[in-house]
Parts: C-alpha cells; structure tokens; sequence
C-alpha cells in the first residue's frame, strides 16, 4: 500500500514512521510512505502557506495555491483517495481502519492553523476523518494515527497477524486481560486458568473476561452486538458476579 502525506511540518513524522512495526513494514515493501512538504509548492518569494480568513477573526487559513498545487502533483503518482483530517469529519473507528486498509493507496492531507480554505475541500478532497472530539494543532498526529491503525491490518505486516483479530473493536468487544511471565509479581498471580493449559477452559475465560470489560467501561459495543447463546449466558455470569462485587 501506498500513503502519501501532505504536511507543513515533515519533520514531524521521520521516528513514528520509521520505527517499530511502521518501519519494518516499509523495509519490506508492504507499505511505502512518502511525506511531502507543502511549503515546497509555495511560489511567491516568501514561501507563504496561509493568509488571514476573509471576513476576519483570529487565526490563518492554509491558502488554496499552494496546498492544489502539492495536492496535484501528488496525484501523478498516487490515484488514491484524497483524506482532510479536521475535527469536522467522521470520527475514525476500526471498521473505518479496516475499510481504508483495504486501498492499494491513500493521500492525507494535515491542516494546521485555522485549517485550510473550504475550496480546497469542496474541489480535492475525496474524504474527510477526525481522530476524536478535541481539536489539535494540526492533522500531523491524526495522519500518523489513521496510519499506524491502517498499517497493522495489511497482511504481513504484524508477525502474528492473528492478534489483530483478537484486538478490541474487531470483533465488536474490548480484549481480555493480557498476562506474561513472571506467574508472580509482588504478591499478584496470574490467573490459574491461563497456566493451565486447557484451550477450551482459557478461550471460555477469555470470552467472558472481554464481555465483562466491555460491559464495565464500554456497554454501548454490547449493544449494538448480537450476542451468541454462550455470550448471553457468559454474560449473564459476569452480571451476577459484578453485582455481587458491589454488595
Ligand atoms: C486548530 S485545527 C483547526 C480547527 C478548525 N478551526 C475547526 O474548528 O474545525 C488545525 C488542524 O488540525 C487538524 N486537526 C485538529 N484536530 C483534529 C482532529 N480531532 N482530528 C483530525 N484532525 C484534526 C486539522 O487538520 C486542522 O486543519
């Protein structure tokens, strides 16, 4: 997969992209990342990027010129979808990762100061995402967000590709506890189950363990879930114990 990244601040991507997971990814060509620096396309003698927002108030708004121009040359290479992060667009889930990561290329384009001129959005943008209900000072670390959640669902690109099926969201539940060794640490124990060695016994517990998170900290994902008979009566388990726990 191909990403193009159109940015005022590269600078800002070079260790996230690079390291860990991302950069083993790219080192074998299954993801090619390429940041591109706005300002580059900026003609007139002080490179300028932004100007004051017709009709006034606070702030700058990145010109139209300058991000067309990065925006279509960009395209000669990369046919994707054009991606605005703003706080104004759909808020970014797993199932938006899943879908994004199925494009064989993707361009996202990062505001910063007031955002960009809505020309830009009503003529070359195909697409727009937020990263949650806050507002930042620039689409750089929503684009390396959207990025990083993209990459990890590309075959190949986590050693086990296993565990991103276990992951919270995908399956619509948050993940069970995680626990290594050592079986001890001052005084807490992993749970015996998990030493066990009984794959049935430690997949029942796992289930049960992430209905019941789910339903402490995130019980909107239970509802929008159908529930197996083994999940409902799992559930119904976890219910009776978490009442008991409050008594
Ligand atoms: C200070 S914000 C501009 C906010 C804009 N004036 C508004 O009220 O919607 C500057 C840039 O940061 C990025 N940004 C800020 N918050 C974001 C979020 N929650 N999700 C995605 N991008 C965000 C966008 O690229 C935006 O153009």
């Amino acid at each position: 997969m191909r990403i193009d990244i159109l940015t005022l601040f590269p600078g800002m991507f070079g260790e996230v992209l690079d390291s860990s997971i991302l950069g083993r990814a790219q080192a074998n060509n299954l993801l090619s990342i390429h940041v591109w620096n706005i300002r580059g396309f900026a003609e007139d003698k002080h490179r300028s990027v932004d100007d004051i927002p017709y009709g006034g108030g606070p702030g700058m708004v990145m010109k139209p010129d300058v991000a067309v121009a990065c925006i279509e040359h960009v395209k000669e290479f990369n046919p994707g979808k054009v991606i605005y992060l703003t706080p104004q667009g759909t808020v970014f889930d797993q199932a938006k990762a899943e879908s994004l990561a199925k494009e064989q290329s993707l361009v996202l384009l990062c505001g910063h100061y007031e955002g960009i001129d809505q020309r830009i959005r009503d003529g070359w943008v195909d697409d727009e995402i937020s990263i949650g209900d806050y507002v930042l000072t620039g689409g750089e670390l929503p684009a390396m967000v959207v990025v990083d959640a993209i990459a990890r669902l590309i075959p190949g690109v986590l050693g086990d590709q296993a565990s991103a099926c276990e992951d919270s969201f995908v399956n619509g539940l948050l993940e069970y506890p995680q626990y290594t060794r050592p079986s001890q640490y001052r005084g807490r124990k992993v749970p015996q189950v998990l030493l066990s060695g009984n794959h049935e016994l430690i997949r029942k517990w796992r289930l049960k363990e992430a209905l019941r998170i789910t339903l402490t900290r995130r019980p909107d994902l239970l509802k929008k879930r159908p529930l197996t008979e083994e999940e409902q009566h799992l559930l119904q388990e976890v219910m009776l114990e978490e009442c008991d726990e409050r008594r």
